[in-house]
């Protein structure tokens, strides 16, 4: 049997409903918002690929510089057989904890991308020879039923990805992946850290543009789903930092008075002049707010690890 497997927990059509449903929701709110998870088709993907290459993007290198690092001590902390992956997307920094952890047998990726876990899964199966990768394409917010492999387990979100959660989803999510451990196992959490606006705001406004192709992404991937006639250049991309929040917000702001129509939910959206769709927050953390998310989670931080600049954090929590 191939050492590549790929589940699909989320069926197209539960996908497409849960499309409709936020697309739906968002547009109809005020303000408007679309959830950030809706950018990652396959050309969503890889936009977001080349946004982790950009000079302003840091927390990759920061994250790559972290795991290159610390992988050794990690694995000594937590020598697992089975490495779960939330959002797992290239799988690219991963490579580091898969080689550093000599017992390990199965990895599972899990992501709504279905491009990026095969593209992933793929090409690690023909490196790490021996290596089980159980692919699952599911949504992390929703779905979360491991296979049953042995522990202990090391479930990773790396990436800064959480912060991708508003902070009542961040509770609940959190919560549930508590759920899913077992004594012994633990949590190895990305999170990118409070810095200077400047630097958070171009990390979110690159000069080549690349992060508002990916911002507009998401109207293009409701155009070809629901037919509606978005027209991505009619909108601006926005990123601006919120101190109170302790958040970069993306917006895309309407250049001028417009009406959208999405025939598939038989809806048509007015637009002012102006007016902004939110459609991603990613929060920046201090140690003791994601200790204190994690304690409310029944979680204990372990070990937390920087890089050098301290740009970012990778933490490794365990169940109490
Ligand atoms: N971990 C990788 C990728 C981060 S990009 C890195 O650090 O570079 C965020 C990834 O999470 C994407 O691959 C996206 O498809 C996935 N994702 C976003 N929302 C998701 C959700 N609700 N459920 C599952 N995967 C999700
Ligand atoms: C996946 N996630 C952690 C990215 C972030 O930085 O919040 C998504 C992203 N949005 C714009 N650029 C990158």
């Amino acid at each position: 049997m191939s050492p590549f497997h790929l589940t699909r927990i989320l069926p197209e059509d539960a996908m497409a409903a849960a499309l409709r449903a936020d697309v739906r929701g968002g547009l109809t709110a005020d303000p408007k918002t679309l959830p950030p998870k809706w950018f990652y088709d396959a050309h969503g993907s890889e936009l977001f690929e080349r946004i982790t290459a950009l000079p302003e993007y840091y927390p990759t290198r920061a994250e790559r510089e972290i795991l290159a690092d610390r992988s050794g001590e990690i694995a000594a902390a937590l020598p697992a057989r089975t490495l779960v992956e939330l959002g797992s997307g290239s799988s690219e920094k991963t490579r580091y904890l898969i080689d550093a952890l000599t017992s390990l047998r199965t990895y599972v990726p899990v992501d709504v991308s279905d491009s990026a876990l095969r593209q992933a899964g793929q090409a690690l199966v023909a490196e790490r020879p021996g290596l089980d990768v159980h692919a699952l394409i599911a949504d992390f917010t929703s779905d979360l039923t491991l296979p049953d492999t042995p522990g202990p387990r090391l479930l990773a979100f790396l990436g800064g990805t959480v912060g991708n959660l508003l902070p009542a989803e961040r509770a609940e999510f959190l919560a549930r992946v508590r759920a899913l451990l077992s004594p012994g196992d633990a949590l190895l959490l990305g999170t990118d850290l409070v810095k200077d606006e400047n630097v958070l705001v171009r990390a979110y406004d690159d000069a080549a543009g690349v992060t508002a192709r990916f911002n507009k992404n998401v109207l293009a991937v409701v155009n070809r789903e629901l037919g509606a006639d978005f027209e991505p250049e009619a909108f601006e991309h926005v990123a601006l930092w919120d101190p109170a929040e302790e958040w970069i917000e993306m917006r895309l702001r309407s250049r001028t008075a417009q009406t959208v129509k999405v025939p598939a939910l038989d809806l048509a959206v007015d637009f002012a002049a102006g007016e902004e769709l939110r459609t991603e927050v990613s929060a920046k953390f201090r140690e003791e707010r994601v200790a204190a998310e994690l304690a409310a989670a029944g979680l204990d931080l372990a070990h937390w690890w920087t890089d050098r600049q301290t740009r970012f954090a990778l933490s490794l929590s365990t169940v109490r």
